[in-house]
């Protein structure tokens, strides 16, 4: 499949993350809420970030964008944002990056907006704050701006307040503000979790549309693997703070090589279900990141897991293909993988038991992510 937004331009990296850690200094012991994080994202791509709560996805997004504060917070790796060292620049250089060529999509709007400032205003303000340009320049840009987000009747609700629009409409204002000074890189985190799945639709399209017809490198972070199917040009699982499969959008839907991944496809929302269904599908609990488990962190809820799981962590490494990295012992499909389950079924392993019980299985749900990412076809 050809990668989208890219057909006829070879497209340079704007993001180069390396190595990176976020570790927060708790009287109880270090969280490693990010524990050597690896990637690149190219101008104009999209990343998909997936993982259950707590897998350190905001923490990930914040570090790179330099909003990790605190006397506790210890950070180290390198982030390389259009060449420049981000890890080391001082909170005045930052500013000029800020809203300018990095910019935010809260889960909740209501973080992002002035509760008792008008809408108009708002996103006038943030424009003049910025951008060297008159009032009235201005304005004309927030109205441009607002219609672009497809506010219907933007002239009408330019002067309305946050809490007389639906949470659909303060989302695009939200949007129309991150968006208002042309950002090289957006990072929307669960931008649609707090809406309904219509609407949730409606803001995710409009994301897509907005980074493509502006040629913006976009980090979409969501826990539902069917968000970031057909959304995204690659996505990244996150378990524990690290990646643990990595691959472009189609490949990760059409060879899932790990366990966790696999479980997520297992666990995608159904239609029918209520929307902003957290992850509950998976056996047990997501690990304690100040004691994690010994080897792969997921060993106590894998259905696959063996003594070498729990005593060895495997690192993120390609197999067939160099795009596609994941860090397993017993990848899926494999024989070993095949061994291991009936290994484990046959000496009763809870988790292999769940899985084998099939209780979230739906075959259809994941023929439909499969189709939406382009795998398989
Ligand atoms: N300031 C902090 N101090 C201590 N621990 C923190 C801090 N911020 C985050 N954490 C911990 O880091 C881990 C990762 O948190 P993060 O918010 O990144 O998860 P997430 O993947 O975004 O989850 P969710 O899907 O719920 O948003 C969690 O265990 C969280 O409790
Ligand atoms: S290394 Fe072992 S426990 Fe970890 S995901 Fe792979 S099979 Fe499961
Ligand atoms: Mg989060």
């Amino acid at each position: 499949m050809e990668s989208r937004g890219t057909v006829g331009r070879v497209d340079r990296k704007i993001l180069v993350v390396e190595d990176l850690k976020t570790h927060f200094k708790l009287p109880a012991g270090m969280v490693k809420a990010v524990d050597g994080v690896s990637f690149d994202l190219k101008q104009g791509q999209t990343l998909g970030v997936v993982g259950e709560s707590g897998s350190g996805k905001t923490v990930l997004s914040r570090t790179i964008m330099r909003l990790t504060l605190g006397n506790n917070v210890h950070t180290s790796g390198r982030v390389s944002f259009e060449d420049r060292d981000i890890l080391s620049l001082s909170n005045k250089e930052m500013q000029k990056i800020w809203g300018l060529e990095m910019a935010m999509v809260f889960q909740d709007p209501m973080t992002s907006l002035n509760p008792v400032v008008k809408i108009g205003r708002q996103v006038t303000e943030h424009v003049r704050k910025h951008l060297n340009v008159s009032k009235s320049e201005a304005k004309a840009t927030a109205l441009q701006l607002l219609k672009g987000v497809r506010i219907p009747e933007a002239e009408a609700r330019f002067n309305a307040y946050p809490h007389q629009l639906s949470g659909g409409m303060r989302q695009r204002v939200s949007i129309a503000i991150a968006l208002a000074c042309g950002p090289k890189i957006l990072f929307a985190d669960e931008p649609t979790t707090a809406l309904d799945v219509t609407v949730q639709h409606q803001i995710l399209n409009l994301l897509n549309l907005q980074q493509q017809e502006r040629h913006m490198a976009m980090i979409l972070v969501t826990h539902d693997l069917g968000v970031v199917a057909g959304r995204t040009n690659d996505i990244a699982v996150m378990y524990a703070g690290k990646i643990v499969e990595k691959a472009p959008t189609w490949m990760l839907f059409s060879r899932v090589q790990h366990p966790y991944t696999e479980a997520l496809l297992r666990s995608i929302p159904r239609t029918n279900q209520k929307n902003h269904t957290r992850l509950s599908a998976i056996a047990g609990r997501p690990p304690d990141l100040i004691n994690p488990p010994q080897g792969c962190k997921f060993s106590p809820r894998c259905p696959y897991a063996q003594d070498k799981c729990r005593e060895e962590e495997p690192t993120l490494q390609a197999a067939q293909s160099d795009e596609h990295q994941f860090a397993c012992w017993y990848p899926v499909g494999t024989p070993e993988n095949k061994e291991a389950f009936e290994k484990n079924l046959a000496a009763q392993l809870p988790q292999t038991l769940a899985f084998a019980e099939g209780k979230v299985v739906d075959e259809s749900v994941i023929d439909n992510a499969v189709a939406l990412s382009g795998g398989g076809s």
